[in-house]
């Protein structure tokens, strides 16, 4: 118990000192919690939208889902799961690295996934 608390504190303190430093910067913001009830596109919204755009096509903070670099078989869905839980170096592109995304379910990760892969399949991928 007296550990747990002491890592609580230790956790509550760096987001503090985060949250100090980046005055102004919404990245170190706390992510808007995701409803239990939410389905892949609401997640999709609340924690990949910023970047990646609301309709999937990209912001100038990060690339566009329906690129042709994102069809299946050049990235499969462990490389969804792993950009998410451990972000992502900047490598295919200039938009920067991709942080881990925050407060995040294993299964909505999974909805997320889903829900990308169904508006690819939509929409088709931009070659
Ligand atoms: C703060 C901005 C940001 C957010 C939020 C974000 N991404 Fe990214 N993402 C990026 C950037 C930038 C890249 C491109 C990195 C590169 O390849 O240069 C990227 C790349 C990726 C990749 C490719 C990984 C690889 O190995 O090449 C996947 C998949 C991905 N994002 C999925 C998601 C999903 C799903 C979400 C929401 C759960 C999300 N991203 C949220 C910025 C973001």
């Amino acid at each position: 118990m007296k550990r747990r608390l002491t890592t609580l504190l230790a956790t509550l303190g760096l987001a503090a000192t985060l949250a100090a430093c980046g005055s102004g910067d919404e990245a170190t913001a706390p992510p808007e919690p995701i409803p239990a009830s939410a389905d892949g596109a609401t997640v999709y919204a609340l924690r990949c939208a910023s970047c990646h755009g609301e309709d999937l096509r990209g912001t100038a903070k990060g690339p566009s889902q329906l690129s042709i670099v994102y069809e299946p078989n050049h990235h499969n869905d462990d490389t969804y799961r792993n950009a998410i839980r451990n972000g992502v170096a900047q490598h295919h592109w200039a938009y920067g690295n991709m942080p881990i995304v925050e407060d995040i379910t294993d299964q909505q990760i999974e909805l997320v996934i889903n829900y990308i892969r169904t508006q690819q399949q939509q929409l088709g991928f931009e070659r």
